[in-house]
């Protein structure tokens, strides 16, 4: 097994019920032939999903919160009781906030969405790294987002909770260079089910257009991760995001806010 293959590798997918997470399990399992064992909370979809896959024993699921710190923990000891070391941890599972002004947003808002999406990647370290250590090629890798690259008009508690995701997979990736392989992911609008829980009307809209299919999406990240890429950006938005960020740190948002603003979509209505 060289460092970076893919090929027969015992990985973790956390999200796996759904969108990006799901894709990715189902690639890696059909076309890696990798033992995946996929997170989520929803086990009709998980169940429906490991039946529809080809090489279905290749994939089990395990039901539990990511936000809470002692399911990881559990979530550990079963593995070592099972005897699945794994070989790549792949914290995905997260959710985005309806787009708004950070006031319509709350407390419990905050603290579910960066216990969800932020916390969840350090529990996951925490708990797993003993485990991963055991592996002869071990990686960890973080879905942050393009919102952690450049900042986004109303999704402020989002923002936040990614930009966490991606200083913390940065500084791990220093901390364990040369023993883990650690990547952070970013990607831009991707077709998913995460706008579902938009309060507004997203069908048909400007954001589905520009969306990048998931399929697409999922390839180009296991295609840079077979490359051993530390910072993955995947969709056209998310590369020019970062791009002008980098050269324009203040207009960048401005112009974001202003593409967003002309848009005049539904879904931005509590933004605007
Ligand atoms: N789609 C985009 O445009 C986009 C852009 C940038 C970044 N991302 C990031 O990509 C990742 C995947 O999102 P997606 O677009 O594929 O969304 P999605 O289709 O809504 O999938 C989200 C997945 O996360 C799981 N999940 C959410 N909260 C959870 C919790 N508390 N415990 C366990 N599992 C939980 C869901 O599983 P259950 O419902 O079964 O719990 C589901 O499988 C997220 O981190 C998201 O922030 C997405």
């Amino acid at each position: 097994m060289t460092k970076y293959d893919l090929h027969q590798k015992r990985v973790i997918v956390s999200g796996a019920s759904s969108g990006i997470g799901r894709e990715l399990a189902r690639r890696l399992c059909e076309e890696y032939s990798c033992r995946v064992v996929g997170i989520g909370r929803n086990e009709e979809r998980l169940s429906a999903f490991r039946n529809s896959l080809k090489n279905k024993e290749l994939f089990a699921y395990k039901l539990f919160d990511v936000s809470v710190r002692e399911n990881w923990e559990n979530f550990a000891a079963e593995l070592e009781k099972e005897g699945f070391i794994p070989d790549m941890v792949i914290n995905n599972a997260g959710f985005l906030l309806p787009f708004a002004r950070a006031e319509f947003h709350s407390a419990a808002d905050a603290e579910d969405i960066l216990s969800t999406n932020s916390l969840s990647c350090v529990y996951s370290f925490s708990a797993l790294l003993p485990l991963l250590r055991r592996s002869p090629a071990p990686a960890f890798v973080n879905v942050s987002s393009a919102s952690a690259l450049a900042p986004v008009v109303g999704t402020a508690l989002y923002s936040a909770s990614k930009s966490a995701v991606k200083g913390f997979t940065e500084c791990l990736a220093l901390d364990y260079r040369g023993e883990i392989y650690v990547a952070g992911v970013y990607p831009g609008f991707t077709k998913t089910d995460i706008f579902s829980h938009q309060k507004r009307k997203t069908e048909n809209t400007l954001v589905e257009k520009l969306c990048l299919p998931t399929d697409k999406a999922v390839k180009r990240i296991l295609k840079k991760l077979k490359r051993g890429k530390t910072r993955i950006v995947t969709g056209a938005d998310a590369k020019a995001m970062s791009f002008f960020y980098r050269l324009f740190p203040n207009l960048t948002g401005k112009a974001i806010r202003a593409v967003l603003k002309k848009s005049g979509l539904e879904i931005f209505k509590d933004v605007f």
